[in-house]
């Protein structure tokens, strides 16, 4: 018999120990320049490709030549949303306790796609997934211990299209996942819902066109009486209405839909009620913010971010429904080759069937270091101070006759503009990320240019929203020829 060709070299204990503690070294040294850094990457499309070899190495590469490459080739191309001065979109927080959480879940190399395949990543997660129903102050149907539960998914993209396909297959007496789509079936969200419901609703099968952008008022809410029509007419057409959902915190000006009216008029209609709360529900920290849970006892499920405004770097959606088992009807398959007697016995908990992939990382674990290493009162502190920055620069913007705001301001969004004129603001917009001290991004509110500004990130503090104000006023006064 032919010998059995040599393993590859790994890096020894000594190598991986260095390279460990040169990478750690690396990002802290990160951390402390990010501040000065453009946070807008100054790159061409097809610039960082053109910078890297075009084939891989044939022979392995030292760990420091493969570091040694990061800040010249790589760097360039990093909008840097770990920057204190990125207030675009909505933030995707790292943290220290996060960082290391995510480099134990990779080091241990665990595989949860079942209670038997890795009973710590399952128990972990429900029990972490548990502590923020109590520290959100959660109803308590979604705990896990009882009919209902939570699960991490990767994003609010995947917990709505998991609520999405649960939503059809209770509204289809259970036929749905055998047999597809009831042709009858229609869902609803506001006009300024999340992208997400339109793709989830094209993956489903179900068509974008069956779903209802409901009319906002003018605070960017659905428009309760608008909903209640289009049910209504939906029904007298023939029409089920099966699935409704409540933004708490709209993409566009962080808007908090009315979700008590909008659950009594679903549950009139025994269509489900999904509430994304994915940049806001963090706020619920806060006994003070506990507005941003109003009417979520009538919700069949919910998910928030703790990878936006909770410290936990990308990816965790926390996912929860009121009662388990329509999704578990929706997404469980049980080949031979999974069998297994935990499963058998009911008595465990397979994560598998409450998101769409089979395989699953243990994120738990960056979660419960972030909840263990700041505590609940050290969270708060941190959507607080974000909160008061907000209301701060909320006066700054007020104060200012060249400015106005153009939604009310919920949290900690800023949505503003230059008064009376758009093509202005639209120029702002471009010049303060061209010039790279700081990053703001954009939305359209009842059909003005809107600039955005979230104060979410994890190091931003007051001096860096009082510079990113100044620049603004700045770059908006050089743009009209006036001095600042
Ligand atoms: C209200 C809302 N829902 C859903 C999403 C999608 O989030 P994810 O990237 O986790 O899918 C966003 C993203 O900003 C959002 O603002």
């Amino acid at each position: 018999m032919a010998a059995a060709p040599n393993p590859p070299r790994h890096l020894s204990d000594e190598e991986f120990r260095r390279a460990g503690y040169a990478l750690i070294d690396w990002l802290i040294d990160y951390r402390a320049r990010v501040a000065e850094l453009p946070v807008m990457p100054r790159v061409a499309p097809g610039d960082i490709r053109a910078g890297l070899p075009a084939a891989p190495p044939q022979a392995g590469e030292s760990f420091d030549a493969i570091l040694a490459d990061l800040a010249p080739l790589i760097e360039p191309g990093l909008m840097h949303w770990q920057s204190p001065n990125f207030f675009g979109y909505f933030p995707a927080n790292a943290s220290p306790p996060a960082i290391l959480g995510e480099l134990l879940s990779a080091g241990l190399g665990q595989q949860g796609m079942l209670w038997q395949t890795s009973p710590a990543c399952t128990e972990l997660e429900s029990l972490v997934l548990d502590w923020l129903v109590s520290a959100l102050d959660l109803p308590a149907r979604f705990r896990t211990d009882g009919q209902g539960g939570g699960v991490i998914q990767d994003s609010a993209s995947s917990a709505t299209l998991c609520a999405l396909l649960a939503a059809r297959e209770r509204a289809s007496a259970w036929q749905a996942r055998d047999d597809g789509n009831p042709a009858s079936l229609v869902a609803y969200c506001s006009a300024d819902a999340h992208s997400s419901l339109d793709k989830a609703m094209s993956i489903a099968g179900l068509g974008r066109a069956r779903l209802r952008k409901i009319a906002t008022d003018g605070a960017q809410r659905l428009d309760v009486a608008a909903l209640a029509q289009a049910l209504d007419e939906d029904v007298a057409a023939g029409l089920r209405p099966f699935f409704v959902c409540a933004t708490v915190g709209t993409t566009a000006a962080l808007a908090i839909d009315p979700v008590a009216a909008i659950g009594t008029l679903a549950a009139r209609h025994g269509a489900w009620l999904h509430v994304d709360a994915a940049m806001a529900g963090s706020a619920a920290l806060c006994p003070e913010l506990r507005f941003v849970n109003d009417g979520l006892e009538q919700a069949d499920s919910y998910c928030f971010n703790p990878h936006k405004w909770l410290l936990t770097n990308f990816d965790c959606d926390c996912f929860y429904v009121a009662d388990r088992e329509p999704l578990l009807r929706a997404l469980s398959v049980m080949p031979e080759y999974l069998r297994n007697a935990a499963s058998d016995s009911g008595a465990a908990i397979d994560y598998r069937d409450w998101q769409i992939p089979l395989g699953r990382r243990f994120r738990a674990l960056k979660l419960w270091f972030v909840l263990r290493s700041y505590g609940i009162e050290g969270l708060r502190q941190f959507v607080r101070h974000h909160l008061a920055l907000a209301a701060e620069l909320e006066a700054l913007i007020v104060a200012d006759e060249a400015f106005e705001l153009l939604a009310p301001r919920t949290l900690n969004l800023l949505c503003f503009a230059c008064r009376d004129d758009d093509a202005l603001s639209r120029a702002l917009l471009e010049r303060v990320n061209a010039e790279g001290r700081l990053f703001i991004s954009h939305t359209v509110i009842d059909g003005r240019y809107c600039l955005r500004l979230c104060i979410g990130q994890t190091y931003t503090t007051r001096s860096h929203v009082l510079a990113a104000w100044q620049h603004i006023r700045a770059a908006r006064a050089a743009l009209s020829g006036e001095s600042s």
